[in-house]
């Protein structure tokens, strides 16, 4: 007799694993399978964002900036040490140690929420009576049925033609995160977010980094103004951006990887490096799903067509997170579950796309919500700009970290706050006030009146309001 459930959750990355647990809490018999193994061969559920994305990615970040600051800053305050070296292999176990926390985490989250975890791939059998079968097939194979489904299968790393993923000298995110010793040369293919972060991990630790971006201009999707703060200070860390690039082929040897290229004059190039991380987008993964079986609607790039509510084209089957449409953000992820988990339970989930922020873990951090000043400007919105740069905040020099500046975006005739952009130390924690603020329809005013301790960072935030209206205090 196959185990049915009211609800049946197919991947158990953050939008999976959280559809699954508020699909618990509001009284749902909820099963959540997903597939991923860790070393061993155990359960590693947490999916990308946990196994091989925004987890190990920040433990990493983290253990680097550690060893450029203890090379290069603490000398400023009196500390010195001798000569600085980094274990890799211990940064990489240290790193897997935090990934498997997370994957403990959501297992006893599981368990006390009480949904009943399945290890193994899911795909779709049939409909069935009043909804569906989904086989099971792990350890020993089973078939179960859900009243409704929701898909949450994720995304894989864009492969570049002609520069297949061995893992060992040509690396997606995976291979990335788990390098045995800091290469001497390494090139990077895309200067989206992913190259940008793992670019800093390695060039921190000592490689020479250079990353090849297609397109003529540098992180188009932030504000133009942070996007030029930041090329500035990337290539003063010594990145070496290249941009306008156009790939001709990657050879793949024993002793590393060349990569033919054109540059932005026109110029035929080679670059010989150690090791190749390709980083130019990911694509929504169905692998195993199965959805012909039951007639599950994917668009022309593979992924699952959803409404604006994350309904499919079949009754009672949901998709969210990155194997649908917009931004493949573990944030968004979640709050997709959760907003579909409480629209099963016949309440009003919402999720709310204006105001869904975006940070790139570098030093500076760089982090946005809302509108660009560019966006701003194509759509013809009236908007006036502040900005208050962290060199005049007593904090950041106190930190020893001035660099960036603070930027509020706000609408010429009413002050709402349209777009709030930061370069700069801490921008990841200080964004979520603008969330906040915009998620309220505050104006910059709002901001300038709260009372925001001193000395922090966040006063930065207010200063930015008061620039609006001309009236900084500190600047
Ligand atoms: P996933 O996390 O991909 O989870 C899908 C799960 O489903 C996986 O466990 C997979 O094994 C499982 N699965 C797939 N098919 C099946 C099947 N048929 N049966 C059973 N299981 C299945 N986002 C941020 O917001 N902040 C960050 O800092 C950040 N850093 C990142 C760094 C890197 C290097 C990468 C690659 C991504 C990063 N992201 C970050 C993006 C983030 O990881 C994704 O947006 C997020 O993981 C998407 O969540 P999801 O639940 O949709 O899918
Ligand atoms: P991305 O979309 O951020 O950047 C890809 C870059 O590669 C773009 O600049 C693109 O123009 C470039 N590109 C594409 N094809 C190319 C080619 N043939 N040659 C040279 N350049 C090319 O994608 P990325 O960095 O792979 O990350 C994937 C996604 O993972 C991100 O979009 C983001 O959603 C998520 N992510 C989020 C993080 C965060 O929130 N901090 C961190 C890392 C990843």
């Amino acid at each position: 007799m196959s185990q049915a459930f009211d609800v049946v959750v197919i991947g158990g990355g953050p939008g999976g694993y959280i559809a699954a647990i508020r699909a618990a809490q509001l009284g749902f018999k909820v099963a959540c399978i997903d597939e991923w193994k860790n070393a061993a061969g155990g359960p590693a559920p947490g999916g990308t964002c946990t196994n091989v994305g925004c987890i190990p990615s920040k433990a990493l970040l983290q253990s680097s900036e550690h060893f450029e600051h203890a090379n290069h800053h603490f000398a400023d305050h009196g500390i010195s040490t001798g000569k600085v070296t980094m274990d890799v292999a211990k940064m990489i176990a240290r790193k897997d140690g935090v990934v498997k926390q997370n994957n403990d985490g959501i297992l006893y989250l599981f368990k006390k929420n009480k949904v009943t975890f399945f290890h193994g791939r899911g795909s779709f059998v049939a409909a069935a009576e009043g909804g569906y079968q989904i086989k099971v097939a792990g350890a020993a194979e089973e078939v179960i049925s859900g009243k409704q489904v929701v898909i949450a299968t994720g995304s894989n790393a864009r492969q570049l033609p002609g520069a297949e993923f061995d893992e060992v000298n040509i690396l997606s995110n995976d291979g990335a995160l788990r390098v045995g010793a800091t290469p001497k040369k390494l090139g990077v293919i895309g200067s989206g977010v992913i190259g940008l972060e793992m670019g800093s991990v390695w060039r921190r630790l000592g490689a020479e980094v250079t990353i090849l971006e297609a397109l003529p201009t540098f992180l188009g999707a932030a504000d133009e103004g942070v996007a030029k703060e930041a090329l500035k200070v990337f290539t003063k860390q010594g990145l070496k951006i290249e941009l306008g690039v156009k790939i001709s082929e990657v050879k793949n040897g024993k002793k590393g990887v060349s990569v033919a290229y054109t540059n932005a004059k026109g110029e035929a190039v080679s670059l010989d490096v150690d090791k190749l991380i390709v980083s130019i987008g990911r694509v929504p993964n169905t692998i195993g799903l199965n959805p012909d079986a039951v007639g599950l609607k994917l668009d022309e790039r593979g992924a699952i067509v959803v409404d604006d509510e994350c309904r499919t084209n079949l009754p009672g089957v949901w998709a969210v997170g990155d194997v649908v449409r917009g931004p493949m953000l573990a944030h968004k992820a979640e709050e997709e579950g959760v907003a579909v988990a409480e629209r099963m339970a016949g309440q009003h989930g919402h999720v709310n796309f204006n105001t869904i922020p975006w940070v790139i873990y570098t030093s500076p951090e760089i982090a946005w919500v809302g509108k660009t000043e560019q966006q701003l400007k194509a759509e013809g919105v009236a908007y006036k700009a502040g900005q208050f740069p962290f060199l005049a905040n007593g904090r950041a020099r106190a930190l020893g970290d001035t660099t960036g500046f603070v930027k509020i975006l706000a609408d010429a005739k009413t002050d709402e706050i349209l777009g709030v952009h930061i370069i700069g130390p801490m921008a990841s924690e200080l964004i979520a006030e603008a969330v906040m603020a915009m998620e309220f329809k505050a104006s910059a005013e709002d901001i300038a009146r709260i009372c925001h301790a001193h000395p922090s960072l966040s006063e930065s935030t207010k200063e930015a309001a008061l620039a609006v209206d001309k009236r900084t205090l500190n600047f």
